[in-house]
């Protein structure tokens, strides 16, 4: 087999280069460990960057979404009974779509195959090959037989756990990692949501975040430690949990009911740089993780894609080799500005268990500033709402 790019994984990064690269007249194979159901099974946040937003609809995958997607002019931080909003639209002119990441990549998949795309599912034993040279290739089992396939570049789009991070050399690498003591239990629940825009919520009990899929689909979470276990966690537990750590009016306002899907996961920050060896290059997850708490993790990896797309296209198009060169500076110019915001808000909103009084303080005290100050506000807005590429 030979294609000019080898794209590992088929998640929103994978498969949204693969089309970008393919409405370019670029070809490329997308190799993907699970089936396409098992990929769309997984709940992940949707709050879409409008530069997201537009790579979408550059795609030719942005009609749904500017359907059924929500746009939000704000958001609100909440502390014990006040609500501080963040108007984006006021403060920095932009806005947020809050469109799930399932739906983003099941839109994906619906046009890549109706396009025709290689998608390969259920491949197994991926390795990468000879990226240092100037005939990369990839090995993979699929249905049964070994295969290889020879391509130009590689794109790293296999998420935290795939091969190609690690087919960085570790003397070459270098990685940046803050794990978090705590966990988000998260509830999905077919209610009506309890607010029009998120709630970001600090308590002296814990972080606790209102979102929504829909009109009738509520997404919540609760901090909690990181020796919970769900089965621990009955519907009405979680509820009155997340009553206790929202403002009265807004618990008040809750309209609860049977959880559809609950987990809990793990908040980590991590970067590995640099984003590109030889001819591999890393985008998304593969590259780089945020905490949930600056909804971050799927713009980060759209933005990526931006960059590492435009990158390969200056290349078949003009023989351009000097935006390849620079994908990681610039990629990582990027990431470690959202990396920095999410470790903000991670630590302004929830309670740490070394936390000291003093500690606790300073939470305030800068909820108290944003409050005060406008200037505060915008740069939470701008951050938020994510900056041009
Ligand atoms: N071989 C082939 N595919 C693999 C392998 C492998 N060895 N390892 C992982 N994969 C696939 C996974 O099955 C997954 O579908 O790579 C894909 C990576 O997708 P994501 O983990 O979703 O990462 P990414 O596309 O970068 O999207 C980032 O997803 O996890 C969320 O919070 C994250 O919102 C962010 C977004
Ligand atoms: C979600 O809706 O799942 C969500 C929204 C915003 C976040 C995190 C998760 O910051």
């Amino acid at each position: 087999m030979r294609t000019q790019v080898a794209v590992i994984g088929g998640g929103p990064a994978g498969l949204l280069l693969s089309r970008l690269l393919m409405r370019a007249g670029i070809d490329a194979v997308v190799l993907e460990r699970r089936s396409r159901d098992r990929v769309l099974s997984r709940i992940r946040a949707g709050v879409l960057e409008s530069g997201t937003a537009d790579t979408l609809r550059r795609a030719g995958v942005g009609e749904r979404m500017d359907r059924e997607g929500q746009v939000h002019s704000g958001c609100y931080l909440s502390a014990g009974e006040s609500l501080i909003r963040i108007p984006f639209g006021d403060l920095c002119g932009r806005n947020v779509t809050v469109y799930g990441q399932t739906e983003v990549t099941r839109d994906l998949y619906d046009a890549q195959e109706a396009d025709g795309a290689v998608i390969l599912h259920d491949v197994e034993d991926v390795a990468l090959h000879d990226l240092d040279g100037d005939a990369p290739f990839v090995s993979f089992r699929h249905e049964g037989g070994e295969h290889r396939l020879a391509c130009d570049y590689v794109a790293g789009c296999d998420g935290f756990h795939g091969p190609s991070r690690q087919a960085i050399p570790a003397e070459i690498r270098r990685e940046f990692e803050r794990v978090y003591p705590f966990g988000w239990l998260g509830i999905l629940s077919e209610t009506p949501p309890v607010t029009d825009e998120l709630i970001y919520a600090n308590h002296e009990r814990g972080f606790a975040l209102c979102s929504l899929r829909n009109p009738m689909l509520s997404r919540y979470y609760v901090q909690v430690g990181l020796d919970e276990k769900i089965e621990d966690w009955s519907d009405d537990r979680f509820w009155d949990e997340l009553r206790a750590r929202l403002p009265q009016g807004t618990a008040d306002a809750l309209v609860t009911g049977p959880s559809i899907e609950k987990s809990i996961a793990p908040l980590r920050s991590f970067v590995s740089e640099p984003m590109s060896w030889g001819r591999l290059f890393l985008c998304g997850d593969a590259a780089h993780i945020v905490p949930p708490t600056g909804a971050k993790g799927l713009n980060l990896a759209v933005g990526d894609v931006h960059y590492l797309s435009e990158a390969l296209i200056a290349f078949y198009r003009d023989r351009d080799r000097g935006k390849l060169a620079g994908y990681s500076e610039t990629a990582l110019a990027r990431v470690w500005k959202a990396v920095r915001f999410s470790w903000q808000m991670t630590t302004l909103l929830h309670r740490f268990p070394d936390n000291t009084g003093f500690d606790r303080r300073m939470q305030e005290a800068e909820l108290g500033q944003l409050e005060a100050s406008e200037t505060g506000r915008r740069l939470v807005a701008e951050n938020y709402t994510g900056a041009p590429y």
